[in-house]
């Protein structure tokens, strides 16, 4: 192929992962009948179905592989108290089960990169030249070079953005805080599959981000490049604790085919 890049080089490779067959009106009642629920039961669900649905976060798809995600499960009683009153004592997180607090980290990225080289190592593989390239100089570049509190970030802009001038450019991320952006979106994708399970195991979710991020963080023990997406207050629903129908507006308003 002319033009040949690290984004349009086939892996060739021996590897193969047929796609299992799926029961679609299952995937569907799941999805539809996720709701926020503002009342849990009181009663507890197994840790065991809680890690279940954290496992499930893991496996979302996320930039890079570069996993910039954390999930800190709250269960102890004391513990909920506190946070639940960081939530401003919303009724979901006072009678949640379990809290689950998803956090984007801004910090790992480095430390995954030499990861995912080493994933290779520990299976006893070469590492692909496209797959060593991509960890040790793209990713580098593309999440690097904005120097510490972004001071760099300005001439990274000009560099992206000389560079596009000419030819397809990334564009981002270039300040310190669409590297947040940027770990948010994967971790984002982890909490979906964490309230996706939970529905597929019979519980129930509340995303929250009507918190005290400041005071969450300091119970957490959590620093400058954590940071709070959201939490997610977990249990079994009870009679009165969804609020009301699900509300969506016009599908038009946001489906557009070009
Ligand atoms: C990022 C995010 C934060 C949210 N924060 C809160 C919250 O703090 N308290 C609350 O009651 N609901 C919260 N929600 C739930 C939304 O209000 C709810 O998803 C929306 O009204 C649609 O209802 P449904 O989830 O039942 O479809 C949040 C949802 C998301 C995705």
């Amino acid at each position: 192929m002319k033009d040949e890049n690290i984004f349009t080089k086939k892996l060739d490779n021996k590897y193969r992962e047929p796609a299992l067959e799926i029961d679609f009106k299952e995937f569907d009642k799941v999805v539809r009948s996720r709701r926020s629920v503002r009342v849990f039961k009181d009663e507890l669900i197994s840790d065991e179905d809680v890690h279940k649905a954290i496992d499930h976060a893991l496996l979302a798809p996320n930039s890079s592989n570069l996993q910039p995600w954390e999930f800190h499960i709250v269960k102890s009683s004391a513990a909920k108290k506190e946070l639940a009153k960081y939530c401003f004592s919303q009724n979901g997180a006072r009678t949640a089960s379990h809290i689950i607090v998803c956090v984007a980290k801004t910090n790992t990225w480095k430390k995954h990169c030499h990861e995912m080289l080493n994933s290779f190592k520990k299976a006893g593989e070469d590492v692909p030249p496209v797959v060593e390239q991509y960890y040790k100089k793209i990713a580098p570049a593309a999440y690097g070079m904005m120097g510490p509190f972004g001071i760099l970030s300005p001439f990274k802009w000009l560099l992206l953005n000389t560079i596009g001038l000419f030819q397809v450019m990334a564009r981002g991320p270039v300040w310190p805080s669409d590297l947040r952006t940027w770990a948010v979106k994967s971790c984002a994708l982890g909490c979906e599959n964490i309230m996706l399970s939970l529905r597929a195991q019979g519980h129930d979710s509340l995303p929250m981000e009507g918190l005290d991020e400041k005071r969450v963080k300091k119970m957490l023990k959590l620093g400058r490049h954590d940071h709070i997406v959201m939490a997610i207050a977990a249990g079994n629903r009870s009679e009165d604790g969804v609020y009301g129908p699900q509300v969506r507006f016009p599908r038009e308003w946001f489906v557009h085919e070009h």
